[in-house]
């Protein structure tokens, strides 16, 4: 187990200090406007748990850069796998040559996703690619075009993917004529905002079956359906286990292929190597990335074999496999199995939940807590009659952690979304709940 490399956060100048300001009017000058930029941080080094600006603030992570580093940053194990295999070898084009981490890599992975079928991979850059690389396979292989998503899902920014996303308005705005056409919704069962007179899990499978299924898009003509197990952007939406049962058994019934997209629930931070296992679930396909390389760029399209038999040069790319990055995967693959970070991700969660719990008990403002392991969502409100959403309160509140040293970043309307490093101390679970309880106190007062 790494042990934490700092005793805690400290902000030295209140951020952005006078190196991060210089660095932030260059990104406003050279940089795409499109990246959110939530926090103004500017990161110099990151070990374990914490992050260091450029002016020498020190940040506890309880974001993992968006559910990546969870097992801490630059891991020794990670770093010691990527050096060596630097030297060794940096890329072979993974269309016309072969390389041992590949094959190695798919080995062990096909061993450890849902389902005890023969399996193939694919590997790509990105969680976006991911997608389309489940995306084309699933249409390849049934001939269908039609696909399933879930109202609030994120599955990515390239345009395929893009197509089954619907997890904010700026999402799709200026693109919505060049989607995918092919793609109908259905609603995700969200028990805190449930618009069914039954249960979430119970409306949103009938809307399923009896609206979209039966009326808009038959079985026949559709591919597959495609499924966050946690939504991620949206909010950190557990869903009942009756809900992801449901749409398995219905897969099952009506011929239609299961994606499981586990980008950002993959590996061990929902107390689970993947979320599917929570929900008892066996996905046709599943998409994996973010905490797959421990924050190189690495996309994974794990499959039913016969869904990746496909002819030659159908789907390739020139730097999925980079040799580097699965020798990153694959420490990383040591690091999840053999330093228990499945049961370092229960025992988390478990005192996160209590202490969240405990605030939600004071501050009127937090409307639900929620989560899987130590994946956790925490959704503001403007008053717990209404559910109103609190988006700007929300969006104080992450300023007001970042500003004490605890880095939290947003998910759907007004929730926050906590993926901490699953090697963190219980006492530094304890003042990552200290610091929001002091944030809450500025932000929306007792
Ligand atoms: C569930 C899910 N799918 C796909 C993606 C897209 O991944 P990437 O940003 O690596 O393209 C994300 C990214 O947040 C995600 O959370």
């Amino acid at each position: 187990m790494q042990t934490p490399t700092h005793p805690g956060p400290k902000i030295v100048v209140r951020p952005p200090g006078p190196r991060a300001r210089k660095v932030i009017a260059e990104d406003r000058t050279y940089l795409s406007t499109s990246l959110s930029r939530t926090a103004k941080l500017v990161g110099l080094r990151a070990h374990g748990a914490y992050v260091e600006d450029v002016d020498g603030n020190t940040f506890l992570d309880f974001g993992s850069g968006i559910s990546v580093t969870v097992m801490g940053h630059t891991h020794p194990r990670i770093v010691e796998a990527i050096q060596r295999q630097a030297a060794e070898l940096i890329h072979v084009n993974s269309c016309d040559y072969l390389s041992l981490p590949q094959v190695e890599y798919a080995r062990r992975i096909t061993g450890l996703t849902p389902g005890s079928f023969p399996k193939r991979v694919f590997f790509s850059n990105s969680g976006s690619e991911a997608v389309e690389a489940a995306i084309k396979a699933a249409v390849y292989h049934t001939r269908r075009q039609g696909l399933i998503a879930f109202t609030g899902a994120f599955h990515g920014r390239t345009m395929g993917a893009l197509g089954l996303t619907t997890n904010a308005p700026v999402s799709r705005r200026h693109y919505a004529g060049s989607m995918m056409g092919n793609v109908a919704f259905a609603p995700f069962a969200y028990p805190y905002r449930n618009p069914f007179k039954e249960d979430a899990a119970r409306g949103a499978l009938r809307f399923l079956e009896e609206h979209v299924l039966d009326r808009v898009l038959p079985a026949e003509d559709c591919a597959a359906i495609i499924l966050e197990p946690i939504q991620g952007a949206g909010g950190y939406i557990v869903p009942p286990v009756e809900f992801v049962q449901g749409i398995e058994r219905i897969c099952r019934q009506r011929d239609i292929l299961l994606i499981a997209d586990e980008v950002q629930t993959g590996f061990a931070k929902t107390g689970h190597m993947f979320a599917c296992e929570a929900f008892g679930v066996e996905p046709d396909i599943v998409c994996l990335s973010k905490s797959i390389a421990a924050g190189l760029p690495m996309g994974a399209t794990v499959a039913r074999a016969e869904l990746l038999e496909w002819d030659p040069n159908t789907h390739e790319n020139t730097l999925g496999g980079n040799p580097v990055v699965l020798a990153a995967a694959l420490a990383a693959l040591d690091v999840f199995q053999q330093e228990g970070l499945t049961e370092r991700a229960r025992r988390i969660g478990s005192r996160l939940m209590s202490g969240l719990s405990a605030l939600q008990g004071r501050f009127q403002t937090i409307g639900d807590v929620r989560g899987l392991g130590a994946m956790i969502g925490v959704e503001f409100v403007l008053d717990r009659e209404s559910r109103e959403p609190a988006r700007e309160l929300r969006d104080r509140f992450v300023q007001a952690c970042f500003e004490s040293g605890l880095l939290v970043l947003g998910a759907g309307p007004s929730a926050v979304r906590l993926s901490p490093p699953l090697i963190l101390s219980d006492e530094e679970v304890d003042v990552g709940l200290a610091l929001m309880e002091q944030a809450l106190v500025r932000v929306a007062g007792e």
